[in-house]
């Protein structure tokens, strides 16, 4: 069995984590949280939590479900006092791809992220569905990357993940550059700009007298069935009045060179902010 240590196990992904591990038959988990709120947090779910220095002595695996911005540092207190063989498991690919993950050639470094429950999905029971980010009821995709180790270690940390983010469907192995294309290029400074950009725009609406109910209603529906269409899940085409608003609107909205965003250095620079590292 192995013992896993858990990092900021009172967080966020902490909390749905020791949910899926605490009375998992083929894990040992110890908790290790610093907030006073995330304890209080662990308590309810009927855990304790161990001091970091004990846990890292035990630990096979350690999962780092802490902020990103503190990875670096938190890395190089721990490492050093790893066990040699052991699993240090990210959540994210930004400090790895920043490069702030200490070196230890006997350390694996295995990253995964879930791709949350997907928009078109086949979940009948209320709790999946309102289960917004995964790990709870809805079924979800996982992307992972053997950022550095023995091949042989890649199961068993796909193994780990399939288990913290259950109920998991497909794991897609990527690299940790394929996983910062995703997130935080991708997902977050495109997708997540944009939506942002809507959500303004449905305020304005709102702002213009269009009663908020009658807003909310129109454009979620209509997400939905732009979604399916433009991403080829409808098999029906964009009409043509829609495709001359785009063609007309875009150059207005967009630079003409916004996929500069999606550029190597430009990620590089991303994942540096996110996690401090040094420009
Ligand atoms: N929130 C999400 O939905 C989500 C989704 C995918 C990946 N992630 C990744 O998960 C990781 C954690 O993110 P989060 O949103 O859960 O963060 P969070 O801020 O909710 O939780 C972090 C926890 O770490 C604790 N902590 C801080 N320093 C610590 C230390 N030295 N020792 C032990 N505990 C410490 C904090 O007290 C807090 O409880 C990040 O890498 C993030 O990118 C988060």
């Amino acid at each position: 069995m192995s013992t896993i240590a858990l990092m900021g196990a009172g967080g966020k992904m902490g909390n749905r984590i020791t949910r899926n591990l605490k009375d998992h038959p083929d894990y040992t988990t110890l908790y290790v949280e610093v907030s006073e709120a995330g304890r209080a947090s662990l308590a309810e779910l009927g855990v304790s939590v161990t001091p970091q220095d004990e846990a890292m002595k035990q630990a096979d695996v350690v999962i780092l479900a802490v902020p990103d911005a503190l990875i670096g540092k938190i890395c190089s207190d721990i490492v050093p006092k790893l066990k040699s063989g052991t699993m240090v498991m990210g959540l994210d690919p930004a400090a790895g791809y920043a490069g702030v993950l200490p070196e230890r050639e006997d350390i694996t470094y295995f990253i995964s992220h879930p791709c949350h429950p997907p928009l078109f999905h086949d979940e009948t029971d209320p709790e999946a569905r309102r289960d917004w980010f995964g790990g709870v009821k809805a079924k979800q995709n996982i992307i992972c990357s053997l950022h550095h180790g023995p091949e042989e270690d890649y199961a068993k940390g796909e193994a780990i993940a399939r288990t913290i983010f259950a109920p998991v469907m497909r794991a897609h192995r990527l690299t940790t550059e394929q996983m910062a294309i995703l997130e935080p290029a991708l997902v977050e400074t495109l997708a997540l700009t944009c939506f942002t950009v809507i959500r303004e725009g449905m305020d304005e609406a709102i702002r213009m007298g269009v009663p908020e109910p009658a807003v909310r209603d129109f454009l979620f529906g209509h997400i939905r069935t732009t979604v399916a269409i433009v991403f080829d899940f409808a098999g029906a085409p964009v009409s043509d009045g829609a495709k001359l608003a785009v063609n007309q609107a875009k150059g207005q909205i967009f630079q003409p060179d916004w996929k500069k965003v999606m550029q190597i250095e430009n990620i590089e620079k991303s994942v540096k902010a996110i996690t401090k590292a040094e420009i």
